[in-house]
């Protein structure tokens, strides 16, 4: 089934210098790029975007680092592409990503674990409404 999904290069991946290498592994798996846009994520969207981890211990730095730094919104299309985008990102934990995933590959630690992906189609939903409109 063709889905949408949101994904978001962070801001240490985008300073690092990495945007195009994880762009790449994408488009090789088939994704089609809808959207893409450079910018600042607000504190708005921020929350918004973590509404579910409000209260957590590790929510406050979260907002901080998501808004610390330029990112690269991402609206991906293809079939089970919110699936597909999970799969290829690896685990959130750097640690425990495997080798051959972005998060694997590109990360270290939890908190800096270089991309986003939307966890469901109806978080896709809820995450492009918030960060496209
Ligand atoms: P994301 O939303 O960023 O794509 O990551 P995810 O679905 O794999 O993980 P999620 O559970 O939604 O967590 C969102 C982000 O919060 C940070 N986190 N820190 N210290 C902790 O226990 C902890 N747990 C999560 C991570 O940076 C994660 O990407
Ligand atoms: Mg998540």
């Amino acid at each position: 089934m063709i889905q949408q999904t949101y994904v978001m290069i962070k801001p240490d991946a985008v300073a690092r210098g990495l945007a195009g290498r994880i762009i790449a592994r994408f488009e090789a798996v088939g994704l089609t790029i809808e959207r893409m846009e450079y910018g600042m994520v607000t504190p708005e969207q921020a929350a918004a975007n973590y509404a579910e981890h409000e209260g957590r211990p590790f929510y406050t730095g979260l907002v901080e680092y998501i808004t610390s730094g330029p990112v690269v919104k991402i609206v991906l299309s293809g079939p089970s592409a919110v699936p597909v985008v999970r799969k290829l990102m690896g685990a959130t934990d750097p640690a425990e990503s495997a080798p051959g995933t972005i998060r694997g590959d590109f990360g270290l630690t939890l908190d800096a674990n270089i991309v986003h992906g939307s966890d469901s189609p109806e978080s896709a939903e809820r995450e492009i409404a918030i960060f496209f409109g």
